[in-house]
């Protein structure tokens, strides 16, 4: 069984491999490919992967390292995705114009977001049409990509038949910070309920060995003024950007503003508990108040994480040690190799999916996009129904869905206008104009990346 990961240089392989090989005999894997288009930096993240499987672990998983398209995807089972396409050069510039125009500079969310998807779109689609080519016909891919609502969207609309589950990781790591605040250590009796677009969602309810959770967490918010655990709040190493340590990535740096964010959207509406991403769309001033538009979430993960995992394979490379904080990835490397196992041995154990509506949402679109909790099994994910949702988060998520939407029409058909509408009509822009004067700065910094739009 053949599992081959696309973004083979990403900060996160390491630790996706180190989880798969924990899993290797419910995986039943064989083989572990890296793909990417930057030899030189899959080549360094390997000298750490060969370490994890033949090292650390010692097992017999073969590893194959390629920039070659057909040697990536022959004959594999699963393709994990994470491309980062434009990698942090273009993050920076995703955030740093939107904040020079006074707009949220983010990933995923907002301007940045919109950018990120217009030049994640076609690269997708060519993911998906060499696995089709070449991979297994019962494949799957299960994409990590960003910006996954976007990705998720062009998709749905332009391959509906391909075998491929757009994932985040957030709500889990919503979940270990809950556990952590509520000193839970089995994660696993945890169960909870959650509706939303992703990175745009609500958990309705967490249940702990079927006990409600929710009223002593807003007790703990409400008093602790954010949501992280009092031992993170202590230790000044769990909230640094610069730690040298990847435990808990997100509560370090500016992360820590979504987390008390959370606290502040609650003081208003307390009934859900909100994805730290609505932050960004219910405090979009606020955060462009605290942000530095020349020091932004690009500029952490450089300094932080990719340096510690890069200057930790030169280390092992000169001294023969290794330090795994580098490359530790937690939940993120866990969730996607217990999905692949929930596809491969048909388990319906129940994941968080980005998926078609199709009614489980009765009062948002059947064709959208939303994220909520299915059973996955054999042939993919059986969307639990969720019922109408309340008219706040059902505007809320209806504008930024029609913003999305446009967005993937705008760039497919190559129109400037629909692309305007979707920055125009994105909660983080405050005007058409502002909208105009930020797609144009996009446009000349994504040459090369971008369609061209007429
Ligand atoms: P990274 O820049 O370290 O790694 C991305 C890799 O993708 C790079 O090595 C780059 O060369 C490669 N790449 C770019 N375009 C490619 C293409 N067309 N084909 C093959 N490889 C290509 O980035 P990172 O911080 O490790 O993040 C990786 C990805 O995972 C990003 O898209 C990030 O947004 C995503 N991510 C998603 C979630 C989630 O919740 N969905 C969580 C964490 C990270
Ligand atoms: C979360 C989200 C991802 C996002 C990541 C950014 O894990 O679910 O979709 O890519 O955060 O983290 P970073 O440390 O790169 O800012
Ligand atoms: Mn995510």
């Amino acid at each position: 069984m053949i599992i081959t990961i696309v973004g083979g240089g990403s900060t996160f392989t390491p630790g996706i491999v180190k989880s798969i090989a924990l899993r290797r005999e419910e995986l039943d894997v064989t083989e572990i490919r890296l793909f990417d288009q930057d030899k030189e930096r899959q080549d360094k993240v390997a000298v750490v992967v060969d370490w994890i499987l033949h090292e650390e672990l010692k097992c017999g998983i073969k590893l194959t390292t390629t920039t070659d398209a057909e040697t990536a995807y022959t004959d594999a089972s699963f393709i994990f995705a994470q491309m980062r396409v434009g990698k942090y050069a273009m993050r920076e510039q995703d955030e740093k114009i939107s904040l020079r125009h006074g707009c949220v500079g983010q990933e995923t969310c907002g301007c940045g977001g919109m950018a990120y998807g217009m030049r994640t779109i076609f690269p997708m689609m060519q993911v998906i049409d060499d696995a089709d080519k070449y991979a297994r016909p019962d494949h799957w891919i299960l994409n990590y990509s960003n910006p996954a609502s976007i990705v998720s969207e062009a998709c749905r609309k332009l391959r509906p038949n391909a075998r491929i589950i757009n994932i985040c990781d957030m709500p889990i790591a919503i979940i270990d910070v809950v556990a952590a605040a509520m000193e839970i250590s089995d994660k696993k009796n945890i169960v909870y309920d959650y509706f939303g677009l992703n990175h745009f969602g609500w958990f309705t309810s967490i249940e702990y060995k079927g006990k409600d959770l929710m009223p002593a967490l807003r007790k703990y918010i409400k008093e602790q003024e954010i949501l992280l655990p009092a031992a993170y709040l202590k230790d000044k190493t769990a909230l640094s950007a610069n730690s040298t340590s990847n435990a808990n990535r997100h509560s370090k740096g500016s992360w820590y503003y979504v987390w008390k964010g959370i606290y502040e959207i609650m003081e208003n509406f307390p009934e859900m508990l909100p994805n730290t991403y609505l932050n960004y769309y219910l405090q979009q001033k606020e955060f462009v108040e605290h942000s530095d538009v020349n020091h932004t979430r690009a500029n952490e993960v450089m300094e932080s994480r990719e340096k510690n995992l890069f200057d930790g394979i030169d280390r092992y490379l000169a001294t023969g040690e290794i330090d795994e904080n580098v490359f530790y990835a937690g939940s993120h490397g866990d969730w996607i190799a217990d999905l692949a196992i929930a596809l491969k041995n048909d388990t319906k154990a129940r994941f968080l999916v980005i998926t078609e509506n199709r009614g489980a949402i009765p009062n948002m679109p059947y064709d959208a996009m939303v994220e909520v909790p299915a059973y996955i099994g054999k042939n993919g994910p059986e969307v639990i129904t969720q019922g109408p949702i309340p008219l706040f988060q059902q505007g809320l998520m209806m504008q930024q869905l029609n913003s999305e939407k446009l967005l993937v029409e705008g760039c497919i058909e190559g129109s400037y206008e629909k692309v305007l509408q979707a920055f125009t009509l994105n909660k983080t822009v405050p005007s058409m104009n502002v909208a105009k004067a930020i797609l144009d700065d996009m446009i000349e910094a994504n040459k090369g990346y971008w369609p061209e739009l007429k």
